[in-house]
């Protein structure tokens, strides 16, 4: 349709028709077409559903269609709903999850999951994808980390853009129909609340916010995400949901955002609890005023909005303009021509877990798993070794994420079904422990998760006398998949005891013990550390997770991963990252000579593993870094260049990585900052010089008066494996 028509229907709808293109309403009160119990509590009528102009987390082709036929025949304009949902990390083929795709520090793979994903959700008559989640991550507490790509603001903006380009295409054709329109979110800030505990309080001075979180969101914009969702937390003590200044003039005027902004669920409703609205009424006010237009599942617009036109609160162009840009958004989906955009049981049936896409499900898992440690080569094994497989996730299933919600867990391949499928080798297997301690606080989460009721004693007997006789112990530990995400912070992020004690009794009889780590998160893992030789962090890998590992495992296949957010020395050191600031009394690690410095009594500043850190089969040695030029001027590119070697007997893919820092500014900087990697595939002697471009955009930062500039002097860069390399060279940005 065209802008003209479309504005020609705005102009022949009700305001009551115009509103209802603003309510988004939950699914439960839309599938069957009836007034039902949440519907009737929130005081709905059947009018209100009629015109609701949109809906989350329906899925199913067939459902879509019946439910989209009935409410085009039944709408005045017979204009089509939306049908959005939370599609992260994929919809039935399911991809690693992002925390653990940011590791694979390859932009292309991230944007190939994203395109499957929206194909196959496309397919079951999903229209929006409420992802990326760019919220920049530090703090390992909160449940969330695992939904975003980590600490990084620039990773970060690169998954993000690469997230839209895959859901929208590089084009952003919304017609095609195996696109989705994308949604970044949570704007903003969201990845910081305080002490980790999730939808708290953000406290960032402005500078931090635009430095560090705002760039991920403003990438997605730029991709041309269509949708951006508002976050649940306050930021300088005002809700997302009702801040004008952060919606209108940060998002729209500066970022260049025109698209559609919904607020998260409930969260209209919730300023009441956040002590900002004294009702609804004032909720809708504020909210509409601030900027959002879609209210995702409260009454609040639908009940409020007409009042507060009708006694002249609210002028009724906000409304047109809201409203307008939600029919815009349907446009450009094509809804009006192809109210089902091609989605049926036979689109279903050709994609959904599609050979092709298990495929590459499995190819992105083994791109995303991280080697810590791999003391005297333990891995990779070889088949001729007897090799003991224990622990509670050897047979694990629930391997997809918390988000994975659309997804059937049967459809995953564990640990131990991959390893079978290899075939041809020597492996026993047991359960060893528990995934939970009996009784422990977290038990609170006894209702999410299904506890299998085993014997802990005789299965670590059982354990214990399997990894005596074995050459090897590959032991499959994690946190379950219910402690990350939503509403999913924790206070400790250790392994539970009943995992520990397994690790200590099975270190005890066997010293090549290498732990396969499953989890969403960061851990604590210093006993990890400390007992086995080898570890393996395979996050929560996915459909295709079992395959992938058993042919990292067996070298069929080599880790590349590098961390996308540190793994912190213990809880109490969170939120730990490589690019803070530095103090005026930096600590060298000298405890006599440097009394009142910053620094712990008891434990390092430094993280148990750092941010960019991985290994792999081989090894890799790095030139120093050459440079084309000591100055650097506007407008020009100095390049910064190295020599990868692989110096070690396999084949491996090493990311280097470029990190710049600024000596001296009129504000405090990060210590250094990623500004450009790039992947390298080496042969066991094999060399290739990496450059990269530096200019002096690069540079910029927000100064005093908060202009985004660079600053003249001196610079440092460094080119190294991970983010403590002190291979540099100095330069000048000479002005
Ligand atoms: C709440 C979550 O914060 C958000 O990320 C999600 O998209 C919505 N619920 C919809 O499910």
């Amino acid at each position: 349709m065209k802008t003209e028509a479309l504005r020609e229907l705005l102009s022949h709808m009700s305001l009551e028709e115009k509103i209802g293109q603003l309510v988004q309403l939950p699914a439960g009160m839309l599938s069957d077409g009836q007034l039902t119990g949440p519907a009737l509590e929130m005081g709905l009528t059947e009018e209100d559903l009629r015109l609701a102009g949109s809906t989350l987390s329906i899925i199913g082709a067939e459902k879509i269609h019946a439910i989209q036929e009935r409410y085009i025949e039944n709408h005045p304009h017979h204009i089509p709903m939306l049908f959005m949902a939370d599609i992260i990390n994929g919809y039935r083929t399911v991809f690693p999850i992002p925390l653990a795709q940011g590791c694979a520090f390859d932009p292309h793979l991230v944007e190939d999951c994203a395109a499957i994903a929206a194909e196959e959700a496309a397919a079951a008559g999903v229209h929006v994808t409420f992802s990326p989640m760019a919220d920049l991550s530090r703090d390992a507490r909160w449940g969330r980390v695992m939904e975003g790509t980590g600490e990084d603001p620039y990773l970060n903006g690169q998954m993000a853009a690469a997230m839209v380009r895959g859901y929208q295409g590089r084009d952003n054709d919304l017609k095609k129909p195996e696109r989705l329109a994308a949604c970044v979110k949570h704007f903003a800030a969201y990845g910081a609340p305080l002490a980790g505990r999730d939808y708290n309080t953000v406290e960032l001075s402005e500078r931090s916010l635009r430095e560090d979180y705002l760039p991920a969101y403003q990438q997605a914009v730029k991709a041309g995400c269509v949708l951006a969702m508002t976050s649940f937390n306050t930021l300088g003590r005002v809700p997302s949901a009702v801040n004008r200044w952060l919606l209108r003039d940060v998002l729209r005027r500066e970022m260049g955002f025109d698209g559609v902004i919904i607020s998260d669920w409930a969260a209209l409703h919730e300023l009441l609890a956040h002590g900002i609205a004294a009702d609804h009424r004032e909720a809708a006010r504020l909210a509409l005023n601030a900027g959002v237009e879609i209210d995702m599942s409260t009454p609040v617009y639908c009940k409020h909005l007409k009042g507060l036109v009708e006694d002249g609160t609210l002028p009724v162009s906000l409304i047109d303009e809201a409203a307008f840009r939600v029919l815009t958004l349907k446009n450009r989906l094509g809804l009006f021509e192809n109210s089902y955009r091609n989605a049926g049981p036979e689109a279903e049936r050709k994609t959904l877990l599609s050979a092709a896409h298990r495929q590459k499900a499995r190819e992105c898992a083994e791109k995303t798993f991280v080697l810590l440690k791999n003391d005297n080569d333990l891995l990779p094994l070889s088949a001729g070794e007897q090799v003991a497989c224990i622990g509670p996730y050897v047979e694990e299933i629930k391997l997809n994420g918390a988000w994975s919600i659309f997804s059937e867990d049967t459809d995953t391949v564990p640990l131990r079904q991959g390893l079978e499928t290899l075939g041809g080798l020597n492996i026993r297997y047991a359960q060893g422990s528990p995934m939970l301690d009996p009784g422990s606080l977290l038990m609170g989460f006894q209702t999410m998760v299904d506890l299998p009721n085993i014997d802990a004693e005789a299965a670590l007997r059982e354990a214990v006398a399997l990894a005596k006789t074995a050459d090897k112990v590959v032991l499959a530990l994690g946190e379950p998949r219910e402690y990350t995400g939503e509403a999913s912070s924790r206070a400790e992020i250790t392994l539970p005891e009943c995992q520990l004690a397994l690790l200590r009794e099975v270190a005890r009889v066997n010293r090549n013990v290498i732990v396969v780590l499953f989890c969403g998160r960061p851990l604590d893992i210093r006993p990890l550390k400390a007992l086995a030789s080898a570890i393996l962090v395979a996050w929560m890998p996915g459909t295709e997770g079992g395959p992938a590992l058993a042919r990292v495992l067996y070298g069929q296949s080599a880790p590349s991963g590098k961390l996308d957010m540190s793994f912190p020395y213990c809880t109490g050191q969170t939120p730990v990252y490589y690019g803070q600031l530095r103090t005026g009394r930096p600590f060298r690690g000298d405890y006599r000579t440097q009394r009142f410095f910053s620094k712990y009594l008891d434990i390092p500043n430094e993280p148990l593993y750092p941010f960019g850190y991985g290994l792999s089969y081989t090894s890799f040695a790095i030139s120093p870094v050459r440079l084309s030029q000591s100055t650097l001027r506007p407008g020009e590119a100095l390049q910064a260049s190295v020599t990868v070697t692989n110096t070690g007997k396999r084949p491996g893919v090493e990311t280097v990585q470029l990190y710049i820092r600024d000596d001296a500014a009129s504000v405090a900087r990060p210590d250094r900052e990623l500004r450009g990697f790039q992947k390298v595939t080496l042969e066991p002697g094999q060399s290739r010089e990496v450059s990269f471009d530096i200019t002096e955009d690069m540079l910029r930062f927000y100064d005093l008066r908060m202009a985004y500039v660079s600053e003249a002097g001196a610079f440092q860069v460094f080119i190294g494996s991970d983010s403590t390399t002190e291979n540099g060279a100095a330069f000048e940005l000479v002005k």
